[in-house]
């Protein structure tokens, strides 16, 4: 047999600070995540300055708890894997800085590793038997995109968001609703208690791009709805809001994904990115799914949600097709896919 390989990898695109060990890519020996969300909640979203300050705070000592966690030395490690983009600059920049110490003073190649990627990748931990060609549905609070994994390494990007991503409609409906920040996780466990047919709230489709996303009509719709019930001064339920709300949200994110997977003939179905972590998501779409025969895959929610596990399986393919990155390696804001 092959000699395991075992990465580290680094995340800290965006509000979480993140390192991880795994092996041949699918096995996770550790996955240490710090998040920052206590702090950016008092603001209502996340501020980059401040995660920037936050990541330098506490990268050391992340990484070295994965390490221990792990029971492995930098000694041990094949590569180091790192997200260089997309995401915040100045988040970005810790990351990427930490991974070319590391490379240098250890010794290990670098592997720059792209976060929509990663995200995708968390599907090969949580399910060790999926291989390419797959449709992934990639939905998180900066992305939403049909992505058709053709092979590892190989994307084509079939539809993305004209607007606002679908994590972003959840925070900007939640906080109008009054729920704090990230807002996903609330209006998931609000709909539990509220009627999803109670307001209907447009499916926006675009003509001529039927997998492309746009959610910012239905955040509209929803500000409107919630305007005219103050104007009428009449009482509107939190709970028959976020249900509606997050039932046309579903709706569109499984009727796109479901379309493609048809019209391309992909029978492989997965869903990553931190909206994939949605009770109404992934029950919907594994219905859809059994219903036309495909296999679906999803990540555990902690898989979900941005990690450095994620940057470790994708970092590995890359690593085993030959990606290396030089210490001149630097973050790339808008970093773009395939
Ligand atoms: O993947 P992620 O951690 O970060 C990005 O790469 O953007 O995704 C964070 C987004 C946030 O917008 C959050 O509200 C959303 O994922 N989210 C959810 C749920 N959990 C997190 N959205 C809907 N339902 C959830 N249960
Ligand atoms: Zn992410």
């Amino acid at each position: 047999m092959d000699k395991d390989i075992t990465v580290l990898a680094i995340e800290s695109s965006c509000d979480e600070t993140a390192a991880a060990v795994v092996v041949n890519g699918r096995q996770v020996l550790s996955n240490i995540i710090a998040s920052q969300i206590d702090i950016h909640k008092i603001y209502g979203g996340v501020v980059p300055e401040i995660a920037s300050r936050k990541h330098i705070e506490k990268i050391n000592q992340v990484i070295e708890e994965a390490l221990v966690t792990a029971d492995r030395t930098l000694e041990d490690m094949d590569a180091v894997c790192v997200t260089y983009g997309p995401g915040l600059v100045g988040a970005l920049l810790v990351g990427v800085g930490a991974a070319k110490a590391i490379s240098y003073a250890a010794h290990k190649p670098l592997v720059g590793v792209h976060h929509i990627e990663g995200h995708i990748s968390a599907n090969y931990i949580a399910n060790p038997d999926l291989e390419p060609p797959f449709l992934c549905l990639v939905a998180s609070g900066g992305h939403s995109h049909l992505v058709r994994v053709r092979d590892y390494g190989e994307y084509e990007i079939l539809g993305r968001t004209r607007d606002d991503a679908a994590g972003e409609a959840f925070d900007k409906v939640a906080r109008a609703i009054g729920l704090g920040y990230p807002g996903g996780p609330q209006i998931d466990r609000l709909s539990g208690e509220g009627n999803p047919d109670a307001i209907a709230f447009p499916r926006a489709s675009i003509e001529d791009a039927p997998y492309d996303f746009s959610f910012s009509g239905l955040k509209s719709a929803v500000l409107n709805y919630l305007n005219e019930c103050r104007m009428k001064g009449v009482e509107y339920s939190q709970a028959d809001v976020a249900a509606s709300f997050q039932q046309a949200v579903v709706d569109v994110l499984v009727n796109h994904t479901m379309l493609a997977a048809e019209n391309f003939d992909i029978k492989k179905v997965a869903i990553a990115g931190g909206v994939a972590c949605n009770g109404g998501l992934r029950a919907a779409m594994e219905a859809a799914c059994r219903e036309r025969g495909y296999a679906f895959y999803m990540p555990t929610p902690i898989l979900c949600t941005d990690n450095a596990a994620m940057i470790g399986a994708a970092g590995y393919y890359d690593f085993v097709r030959g990606v290396r990155h030089g210490l001149d390696l630097n973050a790339v804001p808008g970093l773009k896919l395939g």
